[in-house]
């Protein structure tokens, strides 16, 4: 395949942290019971055939900053994952990144780099839903149509690519286990596609906002140690208050609950999110529903940004505490 240089490319950085894509498991038929983050990402690169051919003199730096499962991503990985894009970024012969990741936490990756990465060359996350020692791996072609939107004239900011469809960081979820397109951008649809080497936007509309969360150095610089710590909840049948009070007991500085509908929230836990408001608790939420966004203004709690998942606002109310 040829990727087709939209603009002239002097260097590439992969970097790598783990997830299926880098997945080994005993048999060639097994896409269930592997291991992932095996494979180093130099590894993975020179799994794919004719690779030097299709870059047309762009060179390839790689970079193995973590080797996880991506279930168990943390802030430490984060933060050394942002520093070293930003130390990339600003090479000026570095055209943009493409970063492995796994699939299952990619999304909140995704989107804490778009907040925290100020630069506008292209930051592109990867992955695959079979490891690599599949019979018929997707990770490969993931790797490839990576670069070729890496290599695109307009794509600037972080982008996820899988099964040749394009997501931005704000919009993509996994929205299933096992397929090999198990990303989604729900109603606002696929950025755009991946088709032998080329890219087409869905439309020019569907381009990246970039704006940085004013808290980036701060993300970047202070320890992970002394990041606030923010929680999710969700609001469901039954749901227990006592939740609530224990986290607040346990120092959380921020809540993020997710309710049901257009932003309903259980009695029990409005009561006591009350309550932790009123102790100094930043409390946010958002709705657990797959698609839309919250209408109007259903509890008495601040909302997340518009259409951001639990998850995503998360991400924000953890950045903007840190003061
Ligand atoms: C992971 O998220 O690291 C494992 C699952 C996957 O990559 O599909």
């Amino acid at each position: 395949m040829q990727v087709v240089h939209a603009k002239k490319i002097e260097k590439i950085v992969v970097l790598g942290t783990g997830g299926t894509i880098a997945g080994t498991a005993a048999s060639a038929s097994d896409h269930t019971g592997y291991t992932a983050g095996q494979l180093g990402v130099q590894h993975l690169l020179d799994a794919i055939p004719g690779l030097n051919d299709t870059l047309q003199g762009a060179a390839l730096v790689c970079e193995q900053v973590a080797q996880l499962d991506s279930k168990d991503m943390d802030h430490a990985t984060w933060q050394m994952l942002a520093q070293r894009c930003s130390h990339w970024l600003a090479q000026p012969d570095v055209g943009g990144i493409v970063i492995t990741h796994g699939t299952d936490t990619l999304e909140e990756t995704a989107w804490f780099l778009q907040q925290v990465l100020p630069s506008s060359k292209p930051v592109v996350l990867t992955c695959a839903m079979r490891p690599a020692t599949a019979l018929m791996p997707d990770g490969p072609q993931n790797l490839l149509d990576a670069m070729a939107l890496v290599c695109d004239s307009i794509a600037q900011g972080v982008w996820v690519v899988c099964a040749g469809q394009i997501h931005s960081a704000r919009a993509v979820q996994k929205v299933h286990p096992y397929r090999l397109d198990a990303f989604s951008s729900g109603e606002a649809g696929a950025a755009g596609w991946v088709e032998q080497g080329q890219v087409r936007w869905s439309s020019p509309s569907k381009a990246p906002e970039l704006a940085p969360h004013p808290n980036l150095q701060r993300a970047l610089g202070i320890p992970v140690a002394d990041w606030p710590w923010v929680e999710v909840l969700h609001s469901h049948t039954g749901a227990d208050g006592r939740r609530v009070r224990a986290l607040v007991a346990a120092g959380v500085k921020g809540l993020v609950v997710a309710g049901t509908g257009n932003g309903t929230v259980h009695q029990s836990l409005l009561t006591e999110l009350a309550e932790a408001q009123a102790q100094g608790v930043q409390v946010c939420l958002v709705s657990r529903c797959a698609e839309g966004q919250i209408v109007g203004q259903p509890a008495m709690l601040k909302m997340a940004p518009s259409g951001l998942n639990a998850y995503k606002a998360r991400i924000g109310l953890m950045l903007d505490l840190m003061t």
